[in-house]
């Protein structure tokens, strides 16, 4: 059977984007891979976070993955830092990475514009994400778009240690799903919907409540010309819209076109509210029965132990091949 790794920050509640570009595959493919899915915690102190709401959104993410649809009986959930071997084979991996690499990434660019004090783990943050994938032996990394150059660095650093040390590690390929793989802030359609963004209407979590949800879509930016039409370039708030009711509802975007043809945008956004407050009620309908729950605490003890026993023998393989640490003893 195949593996499949893939990580998301708890940076913030997630989004309709990272539901649409991550977890909504996740869900499909646990039928017939072996997966992984990591609350990648480190990942999310390369930029300051308060360390209470840290904790809850840790917390938060893991029971959001098991309200989505992750089965934990078939599925490894764990939190990453709680599998030391992460940070241990991300070290490794900084040490084969150059730091050109590492300043051409377009997400470093976009985190560190204009900002005076930038972490040196925001600029080392890929490594650490190749090790997280390859510690696993993956063969595929579903993600969403913003993350393809992270997975081109994560195989160039694979073939390298392969070529350089010892054939230890599977070359992962990416899969990005074919629609919604980018969807875009509702306040600027030409940026991607981010948990961070400091405008809260940029932005749909997985847990707004119907008002919310109504307002923000009510609030998105369009355009003036108060036609339903699928136009990327020219209509990008529209054409995201369209996009978000079509992935959800199931409904192409040609048959959205004709039920709202004639119609105003008014129309439009009200039925796609009531589209988001569907699709993400019964996650959060699950999400309330496990969030203060023992039974999430044990499937992430158990997640974690699974976690730490695989990566622990990458590990050691990682650092046989590079020569560190001693020979191991021979037991008398
Ligand atoms: N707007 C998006 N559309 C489609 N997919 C998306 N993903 C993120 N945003 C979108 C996918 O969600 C997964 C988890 O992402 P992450 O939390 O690890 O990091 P990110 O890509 O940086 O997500 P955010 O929401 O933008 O977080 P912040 O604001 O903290 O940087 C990934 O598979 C990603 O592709």
């Amino acid at each position: 059977m195949k593996t499949i790794f893939s990580g998301i920050q708890p940076s913030g509640t997630i989004t309709l984007g990272n539901y649409i570009g991550a977890m909504k595959q996740f869900t499909e493919l646990q039928e017939e891979y072996n997966c992984y899915f990591c609350v990648v915690d480190q990942h999310a102190i390369t930029v300051a976070q308060d360390k209470m709401e840290l904790r809850k959104n840790i917390r938060s993410l893991a029971a959001l993955y098991i309200a989505c649809g992750i089965d934990p009986e078939k599925s490894t959930l764990f939190i990453q830092s709680e599998v030391p071997a992460h940070a241990q084979a991300g070290w490794i991996l900084q040490c084969v990475t150059y730091i050109g690499e590492l300043e051409r990434m377009t997400q470093f660019k976009d985190k560190s514009h204009g900002k005076e004090a930038v972490s040196a783990g925001l600029l080392t943050y890929p490594p650490l994400m190749a090790a997280d994938i390859l510690l696993y032996g993956t063969d595929l990394v579903p993600v969403g778009e913003d993350q393809k150059q992270h997975l081109e660095l994560t195989r160039n650093l694979a073939e390298r240690f392969n070529n350089k040390y010892n054939d230890i590690f599977t070359v992962p390929e990416v899969r990005i799903p074919k629609v919604g793989a980018r969807v875009m802030s509702l306040q600027d359609p030409l940026k991607k919907m981010s948990k961070s963004d400091s405008n809260q209407k940029a932005f749909i979590t997985l847990l707004d409540d119907p008002k919310q949800i109504e307002k923000k879509i009510k609030s998105a930016v369009t355009d003036s010309d108060g036609i339903v039409k699928y136009d990327k370039e020219n209509k990008p708030g529209v054409s995201n819209l369209l996009s978000i009711y079509s992935i959800l509802e199931g409904s192409s975007i040609e048959e959205l076109e004709q039920k709202y043809e004639g119609k105003g945008y008014g129309d439009f956004k009200g039925d796609l509210a009531q589209v988001v407050v569907n699709a993400i009620k019964p996650v959060q309908d699950r999400y309330y029965e496990l969030i203060n729950s023992e039974e999430l605490d044990d499937i992430l003890d158990r997640g974690a132990e699974k976690a730490n026993f695989t990566a622990n023998k990458m590990l050691k393989k990682m650092e046989k091949a590079m020569g560190l640490g001693r020979k191991e003893r021979k037991r008398k």
